[in-house]
């Protein structure tokens, strides 16, 4: 697709019904996904984020847990009913995405510079989110939809120890992608005019 940024940018939602199709090889997509992250921004420089792309079998396995983790947790009721057919119909997508954070880098900067380490970590996390917004564009406009979740830290162990996950890596977030099967509904959407203060 050729698009502008903008254009990319502006058709990003959250998709949350998704097959496990893809537009492209996925060979493709990890070229893709590697160009995108190759020169995003983190704090100092530091490179911390890390992300695990998951097809097929493990694709399933990281919503295997996220279920059971979940069944494990909550009533057997109408609420659990919900979960399992929203965390379902992330499995039935291509692939998921799990976004790190290698603590280790972090701590290094912490004592690198310690007026400043209690931010590092924040910094960190907003380190995560821009390469979050970076790949969920890119998968966008790739023809897949995607969306974002948070089942950290409730998975963490189980996930790490499933894919050997290095231990300084802490999970940040996961994003479930595939070809679209519905349109994101509509969403309110504060006109941008009152979210900018200009002077000119
Ligand atoms: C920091 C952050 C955390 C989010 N966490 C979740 C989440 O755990 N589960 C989920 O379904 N959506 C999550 N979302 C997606 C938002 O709900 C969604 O972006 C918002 O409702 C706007 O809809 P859109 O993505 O279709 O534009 C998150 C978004 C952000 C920026």
């Amino acid at each position: 697709m050729n698009r502008t940024f903008i254009e990319a940018l502006a058709n990003r939602r959250s998709y949350y019904g998704i097959s496990n199709r893809s537009p492209i090889t996925a060979v493709e997509l990890e070229k893709r996904i590697q160009q995108t992250i190759e020169n995003l921004p983190s704090t100092n420089n530091s490179q911390s984020t890390r992300l695990v792309l998951l097809y097929g079998e493990n694709h399933q396995k990281l919503w295997d847990i996220v279920k059971e983790v979940l069944r494990n947790m909550m009533k057997p009721d109408k609420s659990f009913e919900r979960t399992e057919k929203k965390i379902n119909a992330f499995a039935a997508g291509y692939a998921s995405v799990l976004f790190y954070e290698d603590m280790k880098i972090v701590e290094a900067l912490q004592e690198q510079f310690p007026t400043y380490a209690t931010r590092y970590p924040i910094w960190s996390e907003h380190t995560s989110a821009m390469h979050q917004i970076a790949v969920w564009t890119l998968l966008e406009d790739s023809g897949f939809g995607a969306s974002l979740q948070h089942y950290n830290p409730i998975i963490d162990d189980l996930v790490q120890k499933q894919f050997d996950i290095p231990e300084k890596w802490h999970l940040i977030a996961q994003m479930p992608f595939g070809i679209p099967t519905e349109t994101p509904g509509e969403k309110t959407v504060i006109p941008p005019s009152e979210k900018i203060l200009i002077f000119r």
